[in-house]
């Protein structure tokens, strides 16, 4: 058996919760990276002693290549560093090429809907809680997904739900939520450790 630990990379764009999330669960992280140099999380990383890498997209580039340029960035780093398991946890560029291949099965996202409903182009951030509501369910929650070449399509690891209630906002829906974001990231990412130390006995 394969003691060594797994390297994970966890990436970023904001605030950051989920990550502290992890940490806070005492789950071991090898490096944090971000593509916006100002986000909150990477402050979190520093705090706890771990790398804080910045990947900008490219400003030059547009659309497809973008993605594709920024994504042979990151799965330099993921290489360099021998990573496991890549999380993103509130991470908001896509990513596509390369690194969706060579981390298939082992490259999860947390999306703040129950997918496969309220999942693809333009569903981030606030806009879901608003299509949630607009759309009059009764229920919304967070889905932790293995990553796949599609946007928020691919196999769903785990779901947690939280009632839609009278007079929610966009903000108490979205509140409502991250607090089971943090219990499904943290559930999830356990769970993929020990599936991919499996793998490797
Ligand atoms: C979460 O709602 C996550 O589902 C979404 O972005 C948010 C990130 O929150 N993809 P945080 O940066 O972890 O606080």
């Amino acid at each position: 058996m394969n003691n060594a630990p797994l390297n994970i990379l966890v990436l970023v764009s904001g605030n950051g919760s989920n990550l502290q999330a992890l940490l806070d669960a005492g789950i071991k992280i090898a490096a944090v990276l971000s593509d916006r140099p100002g986000a909150y999380a990477l402050e979190r990383a520093r705090a706890a002693g771990i790398p804080a890498l910045t990947e900008i997209p490219a400003k030059g580039l547009a659309g497809d290549e973008r993605r594709l340029e920024l994504s042979g960035r990151i799965l330099r780093h993921c290489r360099e560093r021998q990573i496991g398991l890549v999380v993103l946890a509130g991470f908001l560029s896509v990513l596509s090429g390369d690194i969706i291949e060579e981390y298939s099965g082992r490259m999860i996202n947390l999306h703040p809907a129950l997918l496969p409903k309220f999942g693809g182009q333009g569903m981030y951030g606030e806009n879901v809680h608003r299509a949630v509501l607009a759309a009059g369910e009764s229920e919304s929650g967070c889905t932790v997904h293995l990553v796949d070449s599609g946007l928020d399509t691919g196999r769903i690891l785990l779901q947690r739900k939280v009632p839609v209630l009278g007079g929610d906002t966009p903000e108490s829906l979205a509140e409502r939520i991250h607090r089971e974001e943090h219990i499904a990231i943290v559930e999830a990412v356990k769970m993929m450790l020990e599936g991919l130390k499996m793998e490797e006995t």
